[in-house]
């Protein structure tokens, strides 16, 4: 949700800023800006992607090397050209960007308009600005700028990722978070700041991420990390593992096209190192210590939003299915505001892809506060839920720049299925020979993807026919319920069909009324205990002329003979059937987007990392 960027060093600022922005640009594309210090301060913003700004103000002079720029994802103000960050205060002092809400902005507001300050934009962040000024030039000379800032933000409830410059010490970064993130990029007498490491790693590894209540005051030689209370602290640097190749599109047309091809390698990383060579074990040392923990729960509950919600919810039907815990599954947003109950004994699983998500945050805290363990499934390293957590397993997808989840989703259903089938052997409840055999089968799972994935050509046709559908539904039972909603999301989120998830039998109380000629019903049909059930829901909709894709186990003669269209995956165990079938609902999905001219990888209104509420 809004992506920031700041660099002060000897280079030009302002293509180091708007590369930084281009890859930002997933976490919000509303409006974009730029604030550079050469001589003055000058501020370019405009409604609009990072090409708008850059193709409007490409004549002017644009040097200078210290700057900061922002892309938005609009919260307070619809997204237009005053309402763009970065926000000056009234007198010029402050130029400020910011990810985040301020909560207490209107009565902040109103406090500063009784003294005199008068309001451009509709924008928290235009509030925080002149919060900052008023104490700076309220307190005269022993007030510097970061005195002012720190003790505005201490005045501030919310969230925020901040990165301020001071008009009147003109060498100067400050940059502050609570709640969004932020990482400073360490190199040779300059830094590099950013919402996350992307735009950061072409110019150095080495950084620093800030954590909640940490101000930087960064020149092009020091950097002095603090809290907002004024306590000098020691900054952690730590080296990025990450590969520039791992954000760059490397010859495909859009980041997820890359990122569903991505998958047999993507799901070799997550099992990398945590199976046996010679298949017999699973190891997860992320979860070592709350091993005795978690085999003694007598409940799970998994929190996340959006996708990552549906991958909790194959993690359920695994770990009831192998390990025969209770498990329930919690939006974040659900769980913060209904007084669920938590006890010591829970352990809560807490997945998020980019382990910043506000709302999967904030059931954290809850949980935390009612003395749970708190486990996290993360993709992105160093991120806030990793630091949040008491232990956890990172999914080692590698970046993922498509706001849609795809290969996100398929490492959290790897790293669950590997929990499930671990907590089941090590409880005894799982015996030794399909213990094994599943963890073959997981093994296995990459060479099957890649199978998937050469009958795209395939995909391409069908999506052709349906194109033009104005809805569709998804169906499957079991463990492919989950996969019915992801699926039912993907087409949504990216090509603006709108789409439901059903649980196949459910259909007769409703979705059925909705079954006519125009109506593509994709059925997840593979070979498993509920076969014959689904065959019967297919024949159902065929019996209403529905349109019936479906997805099923190659060499099945059956639903070819009934449904319009069948997509084969490999024969596969039942538990592993979300991993493979999936990847044809994502291609599907991509090919009717791209068909429509819509932004695959950056869909209207969406953001990849949703940290507001
Ligand atoms: C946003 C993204 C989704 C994602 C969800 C949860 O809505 O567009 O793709 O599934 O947030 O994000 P997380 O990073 O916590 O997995």
């Amino acid at each position: 949700m809004c992506g920031i960027v700041g660099y002060i060093g000897k280079k030009q600022a302002y293509p180091i800023l708007i590369k930084g922005l281009k890859r930002l640009e997933y976490r919000g594309y509303d409006s974009t800006g730029i604030a550079l210090i050469n001589g003055d301060t000058h501020i370019y913003k405009r409604k609009g992607k990072v090409s708008d700004l850059e193709s409007v103000i490409q004549d002017e002079n644009l040097s200078g090397t210290i700057g900061i720029g922002h892309t938005r994802w609009a919260t307070h103000g619809e997204p237009n050209d005053c309402n763009a960050h970065p926000h000056a205060s009234q007198n010029g002092k402050f130029i400020i960007i910011h990810n985040g809400i301020i909560e207490n902005y209107d009565r902040l507001k109103e406090k500063l308009k009784n003294r005199g300050y008068t309001f451009e934009s509709e924008t928290d962040t235009e509030v925080l600005a002149n919060l900052i000024e008023y104490i700076y030039m309220k307190g005269g000379k022993a007030v510097t700028a970061e005195i002012a800032v720190r003790m505005a933000l201490s005045k501030v409830i919310g969230a925020y990722g901040i990165v301020v410059i001071a008009k009147d010490e003109p060498d100067m970064l400050i940059a502050a978070r609570k709640g969004s993130p932020l990482v400073i990029g360490v190199g040779e007498g300059e830094y590099f700041i950013a919402s996350d490491a992307t735009p950061i790693i072409e110019h150095t590894k080495t950084v620093i991420y800030l954590n909640n209540d940490n101000v930087a005051v960064i020149k092009r030689n020091e950097l002095v990390l603090k809290t907002i209370q004024n306590d000098e602290l020691i900054p952690e640097v730590q080296e990025l593992t990450m590969d520039i190749g791992a954000i760059e599109k490397q010859g495909y047309d859009h980041f997820m096209l890359k990122e569903i091809f991505e998958q047999p390698q993507s799901i070799t990383d997550t099992f990398r190192g945590r199976i046996s060579l010679d298949l017999s074990e699973i190891r997860l040392g992320g979860l070592f210590d709350v091993m005795p923990k978690l085999e003694a729960a007598k409940r799970i509950l998994i929190v996340a939003c959006g996708t990552s919600w549906h991958a909790g919810l194959v993690g359920e039907y695994l770990i009831e299915e192998f390990a025969r815990i209770p498990v329930e599954v919690e939006y974040g947003s659900e769980f913060r505001y209904r007084n669920p109950i938590i006890t010591p004994e829970d352990i809560v699983i807490a997945i998020s892809q980019s382990g910043e998500t506000a709302d999967t945050l904030a059931a954290i805290e809850l949980a935390k506060q009612a003395g749970a363990t708190v486990l996290g499934v993360c993709n992105v390293v160093g991120s806030s839920i990793p630091r949040e957590t008491h232990a956890g397993v990172y999914t080692h997808a590698g970046p993922e720049i498509g706001v849609a989840s795809t290969k996100a989703f398929t490492a959290q259903v790897t790293v669950l299925t590997m929990m499930a089938l671990m907590l089941g052997h090590r409880k005894g409840i799982l015996p030794d020979k399909l213990y094994r055999e599943l963890i073959k089968e997981l093994v296995a799972v990459p060479d099957k993807i890649e199978k998937i994935l050469k009958q795209n050509e395939n995909f391409v046709k069908i999506a052709e026919l349906y194109k033009d559908a104005t809805n569709s539904l998804y169906l499957g039972r079991g463990f492919l319920f989950p996969v019915a909603l992801e699926g039912a999301l993907k087409l949504k989120e990216i090509s603006y069909i709108h789409a439901e998830g059903y649980p196949a039998a459910e259909m007769k109380h409703g979705p059925i009324a909705l079954i006519d000629k125009n109506m593509p019903v994709y059925v997840l049909a593979t070979k498993d205990k509920s076969y014959d059930k689904i065959v019967t829901n297919i024949q159902e909709v065929k019996a209403r002329n529905g349109i019936v894709i479906a997805v099923v186990t190659e060499g099945d003669t059956v639903i070819k003979g009934i449904a319009d269209h069948v997509l084969e995956i490999p024969k596969c165990h039942e538990a592993i059937a979300p991993l493979l079938t999936v990847v044809p609902l994502q291609l599907l999905s991509y090919h009717i987007a791209v068909m429509r001219g819509c932004n695959v990888d950056q869909p209207r209104n969406l953001a990849k990392s949703v940290t507001v509420e």
